[in-house]
């Protein structure tokens, strides 16, 4: 498998793109999404899968929630940060045997599966280093903050800060998720789980 997971693809830049360039979307014209949850190929890995998306929109939009709830004082910074640090810790370790897992075990198949898409893979391996990124940046505001509260530091700055990177994360992590999405589940729907080697 070609390595390009230190640079983005060009034209392709997770920060900056609004979908998926056509000739990968051809599957996904075929079957459209509206028509996956009924689909009867749609096993057992990949509902679990789409599960797993879904438990990552949902926590992180709640964490947004959270933080904006804090920028508009609604909430204290010590039980702000106390509410948001078990969140968050579960979010990356998940969100990193995640990205794990499709790295290691599902990407390298479904590439296999149709050299059409490889292209894609290329992008989805790009898009989870680009995710990795913001993670950190997001880990160190949380951590700025942190260091606010105990030093009596600039707690509207560091929670602005916190708010930003908070936002900018879920932004990318969303259009990831969606593209990931638009490419694996229309190639699992026309070959099945059995016949790419999963389950
Ligand atoms: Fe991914
Ligand atoms: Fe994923």
């Amino acid at each position: 498998m070609a390595s390009t997971k230190s640079q983005p693809i060009p034209g392709e830049d997770l920060t900056k793109r609004t979908g998926l360039p056509e000739d990968l979307l051809v599957l996904a014209a075929r079957y459209p999404r509206e028509t996956w949850q009924g689909h009867r190929n749609l096993g057992e890995m990949a509902r679990f899968w789409l599960e797993r998306h879904g438990m990552f929109r949902e926590l992180g939009a709640a964490m947004a929630d959270g933080s904006a709830s804090f920028r508009e004082n609604e909430i204290a910074a010590k039980p702000f940060i106390q509410w948001l640090a078990p969140r968050f810790n579960f979010f990356l370790s998940e969100l990193h045997m995640h990205h794990n897992v499709e790295d290691h075990h599902y990407f390298p198949r479904f590439r296999a599966a149709d050299a059409r898409l490889a292209r894609g893979f290329d992008i989805l391996d790009a898009d989870h280093v680009t995710i990795d990124r913001f993670i950190h940046e997001l880990a160190e505001s949380g951590a700025a903050l942190e260091a606010a509260i105990r030093g009596g530091g600039d707690l509207p700055g560091a929670g602005a800060r916190l708010g930003e990177r908070l936002d900018a994360t879920l932004t990318v992590l969303t259009r990831h998720l969606d593209d990931e999405e638009d490419i694996v589940v229309p190639l699992i729907i026309d070959r099945t789980e059995a016949a790419l080697g999963l389950g």
